[in-house]
């Protein structure tokens, strides 16, 4: 029974559980800017170990971690390159031990356009970033995880992972695939500790969504119109879901899709 007296609080082991990563190391991919950054500051904030990982090598915002006496790493990595992947997993084992998040959540968008107008270099780009990236990432992060027998892994969809919208086909597909993967793996790991996830976002208030918005303003505006929350979300309000994800609160939670969008997919 949910009690909100704060000393009743205090003796629910769920919330008590929920309050430390300490000892235990984190990875997110795209580290450098918007979600995947907030994300790693919520589980450096949290206790974790962080490794930040990003095509443009996050070594300032480490070292905003590092003088405030976290422990983090910046590692180079292109998602959609499998050997720099293994590499970035294995330099992460190498520096803090182990491996206990991961938080898969390079992600690329692609331009409004019709369908038939996409070209087959695009849909290339976005697929190897958004869907491959994510494959690469967990096929090394799992095979860490399986040796440790523990692990959980939180992958990128996007509320674009759940439905459709008009001249959005190649993201949203990529987005869908996420969501395949998640489901599929989280089933092969249920009995051995490892619990997988997606957050599917909604828009959220990013360098993305900013370079959007200057390109595309119409487009924007009709999607903003959509939210029932009436706002964007911030990267903060990704990170705090991805964070109670990998933690013993979720404990019961494999396979899922959590949207975090302010209600546009409810309707
Ligand atoms: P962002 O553009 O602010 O940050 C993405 C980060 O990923 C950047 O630091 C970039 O350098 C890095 N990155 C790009 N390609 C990479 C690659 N090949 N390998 C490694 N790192 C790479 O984007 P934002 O908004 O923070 O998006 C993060 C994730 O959230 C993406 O997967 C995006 O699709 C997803 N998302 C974002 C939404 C939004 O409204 N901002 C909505 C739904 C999903």
């Amino acid at each position: 029974m949910y009690c909100a007296c704060p000393s009743r609080r205090a003796e629910n082991p769920t919330l008590n559980r929920m309050k430390t990563m300490k000892g235990q190391v984190a990875l997110v991919t795209g580290a450098g800017s918007g979600i995947g950054l907030a994300a790693a500051q919520a589980f450096a904030a949290a206790g974790a170990a962080v490794v930040l990982a990003d095509v443009n090598e996050p070594v300032e915002q480490v070292a905003k971690l590092l003088a405030v006496g976290h422990r983090a790493l910046a590692i180079q990595c292109d998602v959609s390159d499998e050997k720099a992947v293994e590499v970035m997993v294995a330099q992460t084992v190498a520096t803090f031990g182990r491996l206990d998040a991961a938080y898969n959540n390079a992600g690329i968008n692609s331009p409004v356009m019709e369908t038939a107008d996409a070209s087959s270099e695009e849909y290339d780009k976005v697929m190897s970033v958004n869907l491959r990236g994510v494959w690469n990432c967990m096929k090394y992060e799992l095979r860490q995880m399986r040796e440790q027998n523990s692990g959980a892994i939180v992958n990128c969809s996007s509320m674009g992972g759940l439905i459709g919208i008009a001249d959005r086909a190649v993201y949203h597909a990529s987005k869908h695939g996420v969501l395949g993967l998640t489901k599929s793996a989280a089933l092969e790991y249920a009995t051995r500790n490892i619990r997988i996830n997606a957050i599917c976002p909604g828009i959220i208030s990013t360098p993305m969504v900013e370079e959007m918005v200057a390109r595309e303003p119409e487009a924007m505006q009709a999607l903003l119109k959509d939210v029932p929350m009436n706002r964007l979300g911030t990267p903060e309000e990704i990170a705090a879901v991805v964070l109670w994800l990998c933690s013993p609160a979720a404990s019961f939670i494999i396979g899922q899709a959590i949207a975090v969008d302010g209600g546009y997919t409810v309707r």
